[in-house]
């Protein structure tokens, strides 16, 4: 069905940072499948995985134990201080079982309509409860009646869900990016996610966290979470989770991760043997390479070097640029007008990026990517910038 506007190539090999299309033009990927290849292309300990396990056993049913499962989730639990594990096959998923937790969690309290806050500007999917608590008109319109039971506040604004919490006694959860992709990489002032745990505390709330995007070391630590020293009482995860074989998470502690009980939330494929043993071996490889701190260390070089050419000069594209945002490897570089344009300028010289919110160039390159080639990064982001500026009258 015609779901996309697809770009006019297609791509039939990849290897670390580069994709080669079908007439063997090679691509530097800025975008990793939308931060969903962190290990870059055909990374060899994801292939081994997959066809080890492919050679055993792919799939059984929930319906037995599935040791690569449970190894997975405790992986998981250690890594980010939750406590158990729902498995599914993308974020729409994992989100639509953090929004039944919630709901459920909510009516065990004899809360009949169990009311979920959520941000304006978020992305959380496309199914109907997702697409309900995504912040975006545009991808709402036509697909109503949406779903009831969501409460929208401004991103970033804890005085709007104090609001809330005085106004509204319906409310369960909370569900929000630690930084916002789609919206436009928005993050958030230091203290806000801390300010969320604080009141979620004090009302009884859930605060569920969205990391679909933000998850697995590509803002410099595992979860964006650990930047803000708190916990939440839920997480979603999918995209860089396994590299690219489909596979999503909801993750809950304490309360929250009792809620579920036989019977009330289920998938057939959801966390197969092949998704997780590709996840395990994810998780290895960014163990091993300490890929987080690479993360961290290399967003910091091309953010550098973006600024030095867009942001700290006297040119006019310095006038257009009104913003980067990064943290980590999630990098937006906010433009004073709509720039879409770039994405197939960018891809006529061979680099994937992405334009989000109309006005913001999004970066998501893969962790693994070499010093020269975060320096490549920057410069042909700066160079499409100049001379974007330069044709657009700046
Ligand atoms: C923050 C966030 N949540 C949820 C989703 C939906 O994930 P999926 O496309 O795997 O359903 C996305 C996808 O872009 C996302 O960025």
């Amino acid at each position: 069905m015609s779901t996309y506007a697809r770009l006019p190539v297609s791509f039939e090999r990849g290897e670390g940072a580069w994709l080669w299309d079908t007439t063997g033009k090679k691509y530097l990927d800025a975008l990793s499948g939308v931060a969903v290849c962190g290990l870059g292309h055909a990374h060899p300990a994801v292939a081994e995985a997959v066809c080890d396990q492919a050679r055993r056993l792919v799939h059984t049913s929930n319906i037995y134990g599935i040791a690569k499962q449970q190894e997975l989730a405790e992986r998981l639990a250690t890594l980010s201080g939750l406590d158990k594990a729902f498995f599914c096959n993308s974020g729409a998923e994992a989100n639509e079982a953090a929004i039944k937790l919630a709901r459920l969690y909510g009516h065990k309290q004899g809360i009949t309509v169990p009311t979920i806050v959520v941000a304006e500007n978020s992305f959380h999917g496309r199914t109907l409860a997702t697409l309900t608590a995504t912040g975006s008109r545009k991808a709402q319109a036509g697909f109503e009646p949406l779903v009831r039971g969501f409460l929208r506040v401004a991103y970033n604004d804890l005085e709007a869900l104090q609001t809330i919490a005085k106004n509204s006694p319906d409310v369960v959860a909370v569900l929000l990016e630690p930084i916002q992709g789609e919206g436009g990489v928005n993050v958030p002032d230091d203290d806000y996610l801390a300010g969320v745990r604080a009141l979620c505390d004090q009302q009884g709330w859930l605060m569920m966290l969205d990391e679909v995007q933000t998850g697995m070391g590509r803002t410099g630590k595992w979860f964006a979470f650990q930047h803000s020293a708190i916990v939440p009482d839920v997480m979603t995860l999918a995209k860089g989770l396994a590299n690219g074989v489909p596979i999503g998470a909801c993750l809950a502690r304490g309360e929250a991760a009792e809620v579920f009980k036989p019977g009330n939330h289920a998938t057939t494929f959801g966390g197969n043997p092949l998704a997780c043993s590709a996840a395990l071996a994810v998780l290895d490889v960014i163990e091993k390479n300490d890929l987080t701190a690479r993360a961290a260390a290399v967003g910091d070089r091309i953010v550098d070097r973006l600024c030095d050419r867009l942001i700290n000069c006297e040119g006019a594209e310095c006038k257009i640029v009104d913003d980067i945002r990064s943290l980590g490897l999630m990098i937006g570089i906010e433009l004073d007008r709509p720039c879409g344009a770039l994405v197939a300028k960018a891809l006529e010289q061979g680099l994937l990026i992405n334009v989000t919110a109309e006005r913001v160039i999004r970066l998501l390159p893969p962790l693994i990517i070499s010093d020269q080639e975060a320096d490549q990064i920057a410069d042909s982001v700066a160079e499409l910038v100049i001379a974007f500026a330069r044709d657009s009258g700046a």
